[in-house]
Order: C-alpha cells, then sequence, then structure tokens
C-alpha cells in the first residue's frame, strides 16, 4: 500500500478515522508515520496505541522559520512517503516542504474553498452567515488553502449553530471524505490538468 504520514497539530480526529481504515489490506494506504509541532498534542497517544512511529518537531527547538521547515521536511523524509496529509495541521509550510514532496501533500481544510481559506474557516463562514458549508480535500501548493481541489463535502448549517456545534458537524463529514479520498488517490492515482484533479489514470486520447 502507499505510505502516508500524517502531520496534526490538534486533537486528530481525522488521524484516528485514517488509523481506523489503514489496518484493512485492501484501503490502499498506510500510516507510516505521525508529525506534530505540538508537543503533548492528543495525535501522539493515537499514534502509539496505532503502533505508528511520530516525531515532534515543534519550533521552540529551531533558531527561526526556515530551519524549522528544514526540520519538517527531514521528518517527512525519514518514513519515505508516497504522500504526505494535514490533518489539522495548524501552521503554513514553506516551499522547502512544499516544493520537496510537491503534488503529493493532501490538506483537510473545514470550509467549502475557495470561500474561508485560513485558519479559521469555520468562523469566518459562520460571521458571513452561510447557510451551507462544508469541508474541501486539496493539493497543497505555495498558497494558503489555493491548491487543486480533488474533492468536496456539504454541510448545513443551523441556526443554533456556534462555532463548536458546527464544527463538530463539519468533522463528521470531514473525517469521511478524507479516509475516501486518500484510499482513491492510494489505490487509483492522480492525475492534475491545471485547476483540475481527476483521481485514477490519466486522461488518454482513447477516452475521448
Ligand atoms: C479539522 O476540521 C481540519 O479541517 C482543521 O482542523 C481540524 C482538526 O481536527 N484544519 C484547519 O482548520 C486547517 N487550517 P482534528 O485534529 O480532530 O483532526
Amino acid at each position: 500500500g502507499a505510505r502516508v504520514v500524517v502531520l496534526v497539530s490538534g486533537g486528530g480526529s481525522n488521524l484516528a478515522a485514517l488509523l481506523a481504515a489503514h489496518d484493512d489490506p485492501a484501503y490502499g494506504a498506510r500510516v507510516v508515520g505521525v508529525i506534530t509541532d505540538k508537543p503533548g498534542a492528543g495525535a501522539l497517544t493515537l499514534a502509539q496505541e496505532a503502533g505508528v512511529p511520530s516525531a515532534v518537531v515543534a519550533p521552540a527547538d529551531f533558531a527561526d522559520r526556515d530551519a524549522w521547515n528544514r526540520g519538517v521536511a527531514e521528518a517527512i523524509a525519514v518514513f519515505r512517503p508516497d504522500h504526505v496529509v494535514l490533518a489539522g495541521f495548524m501552521r503554513i509550510l514553506s516551499p522547502t516542504v512544499v516544493d520537496r514532496f510537491a503534488g503529493r501533500i493532501i490538506n483537510t481544510h473545514p470550509a467549502l474553498l475557495p470561500s474561508f481559506p485560513g485558519a479559521h474557516g469555520v468562523r469566518d463562514a459562520l460571521a458571513h452567515g452561510v447557510k451551507v458549508t462544508g469541508c474541501t480535500v486539496h493539493l497543497v501548493d505555495a498558497g494558503v488553502d489555493t491548491g487543486v481541489i480533488l474533492a468536496q463535502a456539504t454541510v448545513p448549517v443551523e441556526d443554533a449553530d456556534d462555532e463548536a456545534t458546527l464544527h463538530e458537524r463539519i468533522k463528521v463529514a470531514e473525517r469521511a471524505l478524507l479516509v475516501e479520498t486518500v484510499g482513491r488517490v492510494a489505490r487509483e492515482g492522480l492525475s492534475v490538468d491545471g485547476r483540475h484533479a481527476r483521481i485514477g489514470r490519466a486522461a488518454t486520447s482513447a477516452d475521448r
């Protein structure tokens, strides 16, 4: 199966969903390493319980942002991954990381991009008064949440929602979408043509 490294900053519900899926060989992807920027992140316990090695790459342990990014790139490379999944990783990666693993970094975002990018996708959507929001699984490029979209799912906003209740509803859809999309990319591959991603082999003239 494809080797997947997961980067996390938070509780790790998306990581937990990937770990629940990867024991089935038919899934096609295996989490081979977990990396966090936060010493003590809940995700470390999840990794340990699943028998997956983990690494902490904390900014405080590096001289500056550049050094930290090089540390992240090295920590990822150790696991020789086919894909890198950002599952609630709350820091921006520089070209040092993004270019080294170009086209192989997948992020999940709790809004329907290109609306509401950034660190507060749920709060910003709620503040805007949207009636429908959702989640986006996309490739990471040099921008913030600007990469090619792989999959999206919609989630209704309810009148009584606050950021926490809405985020919880999004997370239910999000973990299913992330698990499904990572599995499909691992099993079928990915071809990208401009802004358009297609999971599966590249289109050939025989298809037209
Ligand atoms: C997820 O909803 C993810 O989309 C979001 O953080 C949450 C992490 O939850 N990421 C971002 O907002 C990135 N800007 P988890 O730790 O339970 O998987």
